[in-house]
């Protein structure tokens, strides 16, 4: 148990980079709002993270804005739960510099996600791409987080963030407590719908594979009805050879709480359009109340701003407390304090 109330201190982020995807939403999002109840909660929206491939700065203004609109559609109240901007708060680049000074390029190098950017973005690639993992690991320990909610694709990025801290404890005396990611049972990883071998994202060539949480009821209709399936007819869950129809079922599963084994009954000598339309159905009433709040909440300028100036005051609060504690046992003088 973590802070002084002995609550749990629960911290992650997203990138703002447009609009939020299901993935984001099943995988990260929805799940944050069960635990703002009994814990601590930081909810980031990491702007810094988002320079590191090309972007135009007017668009990122733009997809703060949007971001923190949808994390608020989504549930994510800011009288329960601290939402941040993370160029807002002073510590994390500090931060991330110490402990860049700690870890090892390789561990670096061996990033999935570092590996498929740098490939993607090849005519651009910087550092920040490679760095990208340290500032995370910063984002996380500033807080002093028990617990990490995020998708199975970050779990690379939370464990080399243990390997930091445990480092950083060897090196200058107990310092970071380890976090725990929690990854969710259903939703974890979902697929693009036209190729589900990857995963699904905003920057997918093909935008036909990611369903986005403020789509039209019309828009993910369509999308969902389009999705690559096999030459068969059985609705089965079969990663290996049926990665369209089993995608499909991730998302049912996550959306209405069936289980595998259910919707096959269900959909026992039905064929895929059935499946499919049910599928949509399912998706539309969850998204409904989202896109509904979204719409407005999008309108409201000041109201956004409101929730990230006070979310920004209790994060840089808590960023502090340890900043000055690392500051000390590295060996950085504080000269101000002293006069
Ligand atoms: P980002 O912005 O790519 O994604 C935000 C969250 O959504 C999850 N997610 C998915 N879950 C299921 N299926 C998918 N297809 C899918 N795509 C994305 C991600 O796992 C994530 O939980 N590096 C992070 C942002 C970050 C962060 C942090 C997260 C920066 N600092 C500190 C936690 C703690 C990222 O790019 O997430």
């Amino acid at each position: 148990m973590s802070n002084s109330e002995g609550k749990k201190v629960v911290l992650t982020c997203a990138q703002p980079t447009g609009r939020l995807h299901l993935g984001n939403y099943l995988g990260a999002v929805r799940n944050w709002v069960d635990l703002m109840e009994g814990n601590e909660c930081y909810f980031g929206v990491v702007d810094m993270h988002a320079i590191t491939i090309p972007y135009s700065p007017a668009n990122l203004r733009a997809n703060v804005y949007e971001c923190a609109a949808q994390y608020m559609a989504c549930g994510l109240d800011p009288e329960k739960c601290n939402l941040f901007l993370q160029s807002s708060i002073i510590g994390h680049a500090e931060l991330a510099w110490i402990l860049g000074c700690i870890c090892p390029i390789g561990a670096l190098e061996r990033m999935t996600q570092y590996k498929d950017k740098s490939r993607k973005h090849k005519d651009a690639l910087n550092s920040g791409l490679l760095y990208y993992p340290v500032l995370m690991a910063a984002d996380i320990l500033i807080y002093d987080a028990d617990i990490v909610p995020v998708g199975e694709d970050q779990k690379q990025h939370i464990e080399l963030t243990r390997d930091i801290a445990q480092k950083f404890n060897n090196t200058y005396s107990d310092t970071f407590k380890l976090p725990e990611a929690v990854i969710p049972k259903a939703g974890a990883r979902i697929m693009s719908l036209q190729d589900p071998s990857s995963k699904m994202s905003k920057s997918d060539p093909n935008q036909n594979g990611t369903l986005y949480i403020t789509d039209s009821p019309d828009v993910l209709r369509k999308k969902i009805m389009s999705a690559v399936t096999d030459s068969e007819s059985d609705v089965r869950f079969d990663p290996e050879s049926k990665p369209g129809v089993s995608n499909l079922m991730n998302i049912l599963e996550a959306v209405s709480g069936a289980g595998f084994e259910s919707i096959e009954r269900d959909f026992a000598g039905k064929g895929y359009g059935d499946f499919k339309k049910a599928v949509a159905e399912a998706l539309i009433e969850k998204l409904k109340p989202v896109r509904e709040r979204y719409l407005e909440l999008r309108e409201d300028k000041a109201c956004i701003e409101s929730a990230l100036a006070r979310g920004n005051s209790a994060a840089q609060r808590r960023a502090n407390r340890l900043m000055s504690k690392i500051y000390r046992k590295v060996g950085f003088l504080n000269i101000e304090k002293r006069q």
